[in-house]
Formats: structure tokens, C-alpha cells, sequence
């Protein structure tokens, strides 16, 4: 494997490897990696000539108060963990590398980034679909995969990509858990011995809400009511929200019509831990 770490030395190995008329696959990361980035690099290899991961801890998309400056690194490790799942060049740009001197363009998609995520953290799409374009830019691919883990992320960079007629398809993999249902994260070592085994309350909580879809239950607040409820019987967990919506649009009517795909959002805070999940039903 392959390690770059220049913005334009990565540019000019994918311009030659398509002119040799390589299938590009690219798994955009932040480091810290798990099984669950370990799947979107093995679902690249499987469709492509040459798996670029990148790693790149984006400044951008973290507010002044988040965790930019104790998010966890460990590059030795990702680099043993990239390459057992088939990648064959890491790209770890420094901060210099992605927005030299004089930076001043933002990409900022509407719509699908204003509820939710957006209301907790109101800039933070804007770093992640700037970043994920100039990753976009720099690696040329065929193929970036993106996790469920993070659905409305993966909305936005679809959106983006249609809008800006990108030359690329977005993968969507599913999202990868533990034994006991809590999803794969970076931020999971954040958590106490306690705070993990409370996080559980999560899956448990989306298990019960799909069961009453699964039921026939479509009134939007029944279903909001009992994830509420489940999470909240768990001490010290606050709730950013906890939300069903239109799986394709986010809207939130309602009743969903027995057609309708419902996807199932949750983003709570364990201490000082902000943990994301969801399903699609
Ligand atoms: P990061 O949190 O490192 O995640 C990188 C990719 O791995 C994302 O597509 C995410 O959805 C996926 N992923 C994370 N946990 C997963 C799990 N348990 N199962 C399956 N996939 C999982 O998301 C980001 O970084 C950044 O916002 C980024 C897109 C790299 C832009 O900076």
C-alpha cells in the first residue's frame, strides 16, 4: 500500500491511473478506523482497479465547540487496518494540503441538510460537502462509498453530486454493529465502561420502533413517542432528537402511507459523547 500525503502528487496518480482506464473506488474517512470503514474499503475493492482511502480529520465540518481537537488518531494503526481490507493508497493530506493559504470556497447544499443535523449543527454539512468534493477533486473516482451509519451525510453527498452533475457514483453500505447492536464509531472510545453499556438503549430503541412499523404503527408521533420513551429510561441521556421521516425526502407528515419507507433518526448525548443511529423500515 501506498501512503500520500500531497494534494497534488494524489491528483497525478489517478490521472494516470484512468488514463490507463482504472476503475477508481475512493472510501473518504476521518481516521480511527473500525470494522465499519474496514467494510466500505472491502466493498470497494471488490468493484475497483485502484481503493484510495482517505484520511483527513476535516476542521471544517467541526464547530468551535466540538471535538476537532481530541478526535482520536492513530495512523499506525489505520494503516495496518486500510491495507489488510485491500486498500492500495492511504491519502493522509495535512490541513495545508486541503485548504492552502487563501481558501474561500464553500459548497453548501439546501434541503436535505436543514432538519436534524442541521439544527444541532448548523455549519456542519457545509464543511463536510466542501471537504468531500475537494476529496472528490483530488482522487477522481468511479465509486465513493459512504456508511448508512451517517444517512443524512450520505443524502447530502448525493444531493451534491446530482446537483453538480459529478461525474461519480455514490455507494451506500450499511451500517456495522457490535454484538449488542450499538453502531461502529470513532467516538465510541469517548465513552465510560458505563456510558457503553447505556448506548445500547439506541438499537433497542430503533428494534421497537421498527417492530411497531412492522405492525401496522404509522402516526409519526406514536413512533417519535417510543423511541423517546425507551432511550429516556436510561439515566443520563439527553436526546437531540429522536425522529421518523420520509426515507427519500426527511419530511415529516403526520401519518407515513403504507408505501412510504421510513427511516428511523436518533442523536443523543451519553456525558459529553454525541452518538448518531438510525434504520430504514
Ligand atoms: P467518518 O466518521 O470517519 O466515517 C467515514 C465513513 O465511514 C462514512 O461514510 C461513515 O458513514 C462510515 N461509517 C462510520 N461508521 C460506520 C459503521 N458502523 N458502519 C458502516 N459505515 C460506517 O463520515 C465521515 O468520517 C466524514 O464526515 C467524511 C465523510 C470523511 C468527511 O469528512
Amino acid at each position: 500500500m501506498q501512503n500520500i500525503t500531497s494534494a497534488q502528487a494524489m491528483q497525478r496518480l489517478v490521472l494516470a491511473a484512468r488514463r490507463k482506464g482504472q476503475r477508481i473506488g475512493v472510501v473518504p474517512t476521518m481516521g480511527f478506523l473500525h470494522e465499519g470503514h474496514a467494510s466500505l474499503i472491502r466493498e470497494a475493492r471488490v468493484v475497483s482497479d485502484t481503493v484510495i482511502t482517505t484520511i483527513f480529520v476535516n476542521p471544517l465540518q467541526f464547530a468551535p465547540n466540538e471535538d476537532f481537537t481530541r478526535y482520536p488518531r492513530d495512523l499506525e494503526r489505520d494503516t495496518r487496518l486500510a491495507e489488510s481490507a485491500g486498500c492500495d493508497v492511504l491519502f493522509t493530506p495535512t490541513p495545508e494540503e486541503i485548504y492552502p493559504h487563501g481558501f474561500q470556497t464553500t459548497i453548501s447544499v439546501g434541503g436535505v441538510t436543514e432538519p436534524f443535523e442541521g439544527v444541532f449543527r448548523p455549519t456542519h454539512f457545509d464543511g463536510v460537502a466542501t471537504v468531500v468534493a475537494k476529496l472528490f477533486h483530488l482522487t477522481q473516482p468511479d465509486k465513493a462509498f459512504f456508511g448508512q451509519k451517517d444517512y443524512q451525510q450520505c443524502m447530502v453527498v448525493k444531493k451534491m453530486v446530482s446537483d453538480l452533475a459529478m461525474p461519480l457514483e455514490i455507494v451506500i453500505c450499511p451500517t456495522l454493529r457490535e454484538t449488542d447492536g450499538l453502531a461502529m464509531s470513532s467516538r465510541n472510545v469517548y465513552l465510560s465502561a458505563e456510558d457503553r453499556q447505556k448506548a445500547t438503549v439506541l438499537f433497542q430503541a430503533l428494534q421497537v420502533a421498527k417492530t411497531l412499523i412492522q405492525s401496522g404503527e404509522r402516526r409519526r408521533m406514536v413512533l417519535e413517542e417510543a423511541l423517546k420513551t425507551i432511550i429516556l429510561r436510561q439515566s443520563g441521556i439527553t436526546i437531540d432528537y429522536a425522529a421518523a421521516a420520509d426515507s427519500e425526502t426527511l419530511a415529516q407528515p403526520d401519518e407515513f402511507s403504507s408505501e412510504q419507507a421510513v427511516v428511523l433518526l436518533l442523536a443523543v448525548r451519553l456525558g459529553t459523547t454525541r452518538l448518531i443511529d438510525n434504520l430504514v423500515v
